[in-house]
């Protein structure tokens, strides 16, 4: 084995010339700079591993550039119900309320047109009931909602969910799934969330800004409290709006509709802050993720392309089946997403529907074909998986009662008739109830594909003494109607995290023992002037072993041929052998 550098006072120094002695000892000097761009190296490495394990960094808002080759250019006229009458354009603040109106007036039997408040130029937040009973809210049967146009400038939504109203009403006697969900669902559609927003987008505009916020600036995307972390947005009235009417009706299942992209993503929007968060989306899973995920994909594989998965342009993020966990694409704090879930447990999800977000009316027609089977079949499954009510031993319902599925910590609660709906994918499930004066109930069940389970829960008053209930420290913005206690902190992917922390420690193992070499080489070589002993101890020449001399061993004889890099990267393994290195 060939010694790199050896000191004179070495056993056998006298067999290498002092030609060899020389070229050893000029590259140790390179040796630094291999070094220190080990270090750069090790953070690139790093840092571009954990990209890639938490999924393709997004900016600050989705893509919206706009690709041609995506664009809907065929559209089948056919496939368009011919009694449609709504026109393909776009409906401003008055055309689309006389359109309402309009509606409402044709189908008294089938909606009901109301306004939960008014925006900040005081147009009229409209919502349409479409259901067999609209009017009237029949007990045990489950409300959804579509809100489209939250963002004033993605005016795709919010025309299809004008012809969305319209089909509903037009198809309910001729479409059995149409009758079927009309009789059995109450569907409440709010086509736009931010009517001012609108007025002042223009139509063909793809991306940008104007129009997305309300008329005092604010991204009502923004403006909802978190769960993750503080929002100190000051609320604006559309989003109170939103706010009230979400606590006043149980909503089981929602989805808001934007554009930008070609996605359907899901809870949660935000997560808890980790040290890589500045540089790193991570996914941020809730504790219903495979549902999540399955309401998601009936989106995306009942549209037209969304489970293509193809990126609006190249460069642009690609979507498996169409489908993203909201903080794995891009991670927002104040979305309604997660507001409707975590305070209400509402399973809502943002569908992307255009690449453009504002794409010329003439295209409307083919969005329309994309996109109606999903929206009618994305509400239909809000029969799926348990529902019930809770009751006393009187029979009388108990209102406010808090629920939650087993494993599953983020609770809903009964409305005042004591129902509960929650949506769950097929197999074996434990629902825990629990309501002020009564004794905690659990109850086992099964979940099947084809019908819902009708689960009914008794609770029985409180023995004198009730438990303590416990309610362990937490660091959440805790919603008013808080989930039950125990609710535990919902928790990101927890394989990224452990990835993540991982790399990070053989990252600083690595720095320090780095740091120790590089400390070694200065210590002997640019303060003592002496030269280093790297290579093979003696005893590969069956000499024997000075014991007070460090044992640096490369892997494999170092050839003269080898890279001061490689002599490095090996004496960095035996290093931490020998911890504190005796002056000579
Ligand atoms: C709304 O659209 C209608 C029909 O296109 C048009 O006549 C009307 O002027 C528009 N209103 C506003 C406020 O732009
Ligand atoms: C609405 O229902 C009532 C009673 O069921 C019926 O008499 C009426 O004709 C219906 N109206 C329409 C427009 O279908
Ligand atoms: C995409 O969808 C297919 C078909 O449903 C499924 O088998 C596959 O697991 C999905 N992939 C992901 C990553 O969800
Ligand atoms: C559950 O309770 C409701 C209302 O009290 C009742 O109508 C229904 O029949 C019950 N269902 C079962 C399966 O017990
Ligand atoms: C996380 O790792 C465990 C094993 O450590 C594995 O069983 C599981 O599938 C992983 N989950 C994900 C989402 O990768
Ligand atoms: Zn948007």
């Amino acid at each position: 084995m060939i010694p790199l550098c050896r000191s004179s006072d070495m056993e056998g120094s006298n067999e290498d010339t002092e030609e060899d002695k020389r070229v050893w000892c000029r590259r140790m000097k390179p040796a630094m700079w291999y070094l220190m761009m080990l270090i750069v190296g090790f953070f690139y490495v790093y840092l571009t591993a954990i990209q890639y394990i938490r999924g393709q960094q997004a900016l600050q808002d989705p893509p919206s550039t706009y690709l041609k080759q995506y664009d809907p250019q065929y559209f089948d006229e056919s496939l368009i119900s011919p009694a449609n009458a709504l026109t393909f354009e776009y409906h401003n603040y008055t055309t689309m309320t006389d359109f309402l109106r309009a509606m409402s007036a044709t189908y008294p039997n089938l909606t009901a047109l109301y306004s939960i408040g008014k925006s900040v130029q005081g147009r009229d937040l409209w919502v349409m009931v479409v259901s067999s009973s609209p009017y009237q809210h029949i007990i045990g049967q489950p409300n959804v909602k579509y809100v489209a146009n939250m963002h004033g400038n993605e005016a795709v939504g919010r025309e299809m969910l004008l012809h969305l109203i319209e089909y509903l009403a037009k198809n309910y006697q001729t479409d059995d799934y149409v009758h079927w969900l009309l009789d059995n669902t109450r569907i409440h559609i709010m086509p736009s969330m931010n009517p001012d927003g609108f007025e002042v987008a223009r139509e063909g505009t793809c991306q940008g800004g104007q129009g997305r916020y309300n008329a005092r600036g604010f991204d009502l995307n923004r403006n909802f409290p978190d769960y993750f972390k503080q929002n100190n947005k000051k609320s604006q009235p559309e989003a109170e709006a939103v706010k009230q009417w979400i606590s006043k009706i149980q909503f089981v299942l929602s989805a808001n509709l934007h554009g930008g992209a070609l996605v359907a993503s899901y809870p949660f929007d935000n997560s808890p802050n980790t040290i890589f968060q500045q540089f790193t989306s991570t996914p941020s899973l809730t504790p219903d993720e495979d549902a999540f995920k399955h309401l998601a994909s009936i989106y995306s594989f009942n549209h037209g392309t969304m489970h293509l998965g193809l990126p609006c342009k190249p460069g642009a993020p690609a979507f498996t089946n169409g489908t993203t966990n909201g903080a794995a694409w891009y991670p927002l704090t104040g979305g309604m997403q997660d507001y409707n879930y975590v305070w209400h447990g509402c399973m809502d999800t943002t569908i992307e529907m255009s690449c453009c977000k504002y794409p010329m009316a003439k295209q409307l027609p083919k969005f329309w074909q994309d996109n109606q089977e999903a929206l009618v079949r994305y509400m239909g499954e809000v029969h799926r998986g348990v529902r019930g009510f809770v009751v006393d031993t009187e029979m009388r319902p108990v209102e406010g009662a808090s629920i939650k599925v087993k494993s599953r910590d983020v609770g809903f609660q009964t409305t005042k008739y004591g129902e509960y709906w929650r949506i769950l994918l097929p197999g074996h499930y434990s629902l825990e109830v629990y309501a002020n004066g009564y004794d905690p109930a659990v109850e086992d069940f099964l979940v099947v594909d084809t019908n819902p389970t009708l689960l009914n829960i008794t609770l029985y008053r409180a023995s004198p003494e009730p438990d303590a209930l416990p309610s362990g420290p937490n660091n959440h913005h805790t919603p008013p109607h808080s989930p039950p206690p125990s609710a535990a902190v919902p928790t990101s992917n927890p394989n990224a995290s452990a990835i993540a922390i991982t790399l990070f420690f053989t990252l600083t193992v690595h720095l320090v023992k780095f740091y120790r070499l590089f400390k070694y080489f200065s210590d002997r070589v640019s303060h003592h002037r002496r030269p280093v002993f790297i290579g093979g101890p003696a005893q590969s020449q069956g000499r024997p072993v000075p014991v007070h001399r460090p044992e640096f061993r490369a892997f494999s004889p170092p050839s003269r041929t080898k890279s001061p890099a490689f002599l490095i990267f090996s004496a960095e393994f035996s290093i931490a052998s020998c911890p504190s290195i005796p002056e000579p």
